[in-house]
């Protein structure tokens, strides 16, 4: 209508047609467009370094998506997946298309830190919601008030294990992190609870996020002696490692090993053989959470994949919910009224009961504390402790 040239329309026409711009501008969208079908731009590592993230997290979706029937509200949802190769420009750019070629109502994945953060000022200046699903630095959230997250932060896994160690004999630590956000994180607040707890940290060695090379290090870990070695790494690379820390005899020499539950992932457990057995490990998730939802969720997600979902998979099918029962709660509309309607959400996670911060928009949540162990011929990480509710501690700075 507005090509014509107005000339040629009664005035009559041309006065129903400007109310119903200022309508169309400041109300509830014409009936045609509120039945259009809501995007949600997914943005993953499904190649690279940190592909087993974006295959986990791609599964957990196509669930998800399988059991609402892509439908939130009664609105048809799409999901649109790109493939970031976990390159941060990449991610950027992918946000950049979403949201402006598309117009997704909400942003989401991020398998990296650096992702995340590289795609923060997008969220931010379109007001589009972005839910991370899995990368876990403390200060992610606070990059964008449009950020909610649904995995977890390495502080909340940290401070379980800085506080269980010393208080199971576990006296003179080395650590040993990825040497970007999360590990600092890591390093930093398991160090700070087992001094607090009379635990002492001997040395604090970092290998690089790209291609690492575990024998230098490992081989400093053998000359320190510690009663333990403390580990995060992100997901993916758990195996290799344990693999070398078995190959260098560091456990028959007396060096116990503790881990954040990145490192005995689910996702390469099984396959890691008897030197992951009796790690204990605090996390999240277990895909052997012995919760009914949980049991269902493993035998849906197995009924669908080869392999059984991680800690990854269960960030990716919370973050859908979230993002489902916010649709529900703004009636389709995205931007300030969809982030709201995602603020303060509490539920039953596969992982146990977790709550959307309205204030930090991070998640809180039970931490356990884990021990691999052989059932049925494969390996678990089996909860025996729980640290219930807890909020990401590197927000209370
Ligand atoms: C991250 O980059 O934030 C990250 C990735 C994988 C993990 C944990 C944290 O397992």
């Amino acid at each position: 209508m507005t090509s014509l040239p107005a000339r040629r329309l009664p005035l009559k026409t041309l006065a129903a047609a400007a109310v119903a711009a200022l309508v169309g501008a400041f109300a509830a969208p014409p009936i045609a467009l509120a039945q259009e079908t809501l995007k949600i731009g997914v943005i993953l590592p499904m190649t690279g370094q940190s592909a087993s993230t974006g295959k986990q997290i791609d599964a957990a979706i196509k669930l998800w998506m399988a059991q609402t029937g892509g439908k939130a509200g009664g609105r048809k949802v799409e999901v649109i997946v790109k493939d970031d190769a976990g390159v941060a420009d990449t991610t950027r750019r992918l946000a950049q298309e979403l949201v402006v070629n598309d117009k997704v109502v909400a942003l989401a994945g991020f398998g990296l830190t650096p992702l995340a953060l590289a795609t923060a000022p997008i969220a931010t200046q379109s007001k589009t919601p972005m839910v991370v699903m899995a990368a876990a630095t403390s200060a992610i959230t606070e990059a964008s008030p449009f950020i909610v997250r649904s995995s977890f932060t390495l502080p909340q896994a940290a401070v379980a294990m800085g506080e269980w160690a010393p208080k199971n004999g576990i006296k003179k630590v080395v650590t040993l992190v990825a040497d970007y956000g999360p590990g600092n994180d890591a390093e930093k607040w398991f160090a700070d609870r087992m001094l607090l707890n009379g635990g002492q940290v001997i040395d604090k060695l970092r290998t690089p996020l790209r291609s690492p090379d575990f024998a230098p290090v490992l081989q400093k870990v053998r000359d320190a002696k510690p009663d333990a070695l403390f580990v995060f790494l992100p997901s993916g690379q758990g195996a290799q490692f344990m693999k070398q820390f078995g190959e260098r005899g560091l456990d028959k020499a007396g060096i116990r090993l503790i881990a954040t539950g990145d490192v005995t992932d689910d996702d390469q457990l099984n396959d890691m053989g008897d030197v992951a057995l009796g790690v204990v490990n605090s996390h999240h998730y277990s895909a052997a959470h012995p919760s009914a939802m949980n049991k269902k969720f493993v035998a849906d997600f197995q009924a669908m994949n080869k392999f059984r979902p991680n800690f990854m998979a269960v960030g990716g099918y919370d973050g859908m919910r979230v993002i489902f029962k916010g649709l529900e709660g703004s009636k389709g509309a995205g931007g300030e009224a969809l982030l709201a309607a995602m603020k303060g959400q509490v539920f039953e996670s596969p992982r146990g009961p977790v709550l959307i911060d309205a204030q930090t928009r991070d998640i809180v949540q039970d931490i356990y504390i884990r021990k691999v162990e052989r059932r049925d011929g494969q390996l678990w990480n089996v909860e025996f402790a729980t640290i219930p509710q807890l909020k990401d501690p590197g927000k209370s700075k």
